[in-house]
């Protein structure tokens, strides 16, 4: 624990999103493995940049090569995976750019810390920093038939443990901002249906 630091403020974060022309928030996409998360993040994440609007995606399996590469998939590993993420992606937000997150985040309580330290971000008064929670919302079964990477293969047969679905839990949203189900929609569906979601609560222009 640093001791003897000391919080320098910056622009105000209306300034900045003022001088940048854009707000500034997080879409935190959670769904189990092979639900779609990243696929659709990516689609968004080229949507939003071809229409003019910072966006920045983070990924469950890039981040695990860099910033998270000492951790596993253990519940307290997963933990600080999701705490970590959450600060970046409130970093990526602060500075007016839209971050796009695809992490199974499996767990309730970790995306509440996420949510709450967004929130905690506007308690003096300045722009909030939404958190909009996209549930890509795909029955086991369909995220096991679907397998790109043959890791449910492999954790039903013991070679992987702690395998979200199988062996490890995935508490789904109770009360999420968007629901996508991507064994019924198309990609470009899915994006439209966030997109409309980010004009209908003026989050983009
Ligand atoms: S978490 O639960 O949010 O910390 O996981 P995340 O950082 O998103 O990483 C998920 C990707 O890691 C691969 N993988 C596993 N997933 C779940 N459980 C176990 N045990 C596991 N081991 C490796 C897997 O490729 C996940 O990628 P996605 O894109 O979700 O399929």
């Amino acid at each position: 624990m640093a001791t003897n630091i000391t919080w320098h403020p910056s622009l105000s974060r209306h300034e900045r999103n003022q001088l940048r022309g854009q707000r500034g928030f997080t879409i935190w996409f959670t769904g189990l493995s092979a639900s779609g998360k990243s696929t659709v993040a990516t689609a968004l994440e080229q949507h939003l940049l071809h229409i003019g609007l910072a966006a920045y995606r983070l990924d469950g399996d890039n981040v695990r090569f860099g910033l998270n590469k000492d951790l596993g998939f253990s519940e307290k590993d997963r933990n600080e995976n999701i705490r970590r993420i959450a600060e970046v992606a409130k970093l990526f937000a602060d500075s007016s750019t839209i971050a796009l997150t695809s992490f199974i985040s499996p767990y309730r309580a970790d995306r509440q810390i996420a949510r709450d330290l967004h929130a905690k971000a506007s308690e003096n008064g300045d722009d909030v920093l939404p958190f909009i929670e996209v549930f890509v919302d795909i029955p086991l079964e369909e995220a096991e038939k679907r397998d790109p990477k043959g890791l449910y293969k492999k954790a039903r047969a013991g070679e992987i443990k702690d395998f979200t679905g199988i062996s490890a839990p995935y508490e789904a949203p109770e009360s999420p901002e968007i629901t996508i189900r991507t064994d019924q929609l198309s990609v470009e569906e899915c994006v439209r249906k966030i997109v409309d979601y980010m004009a209908e609560n003026g989050l983009i222009n």
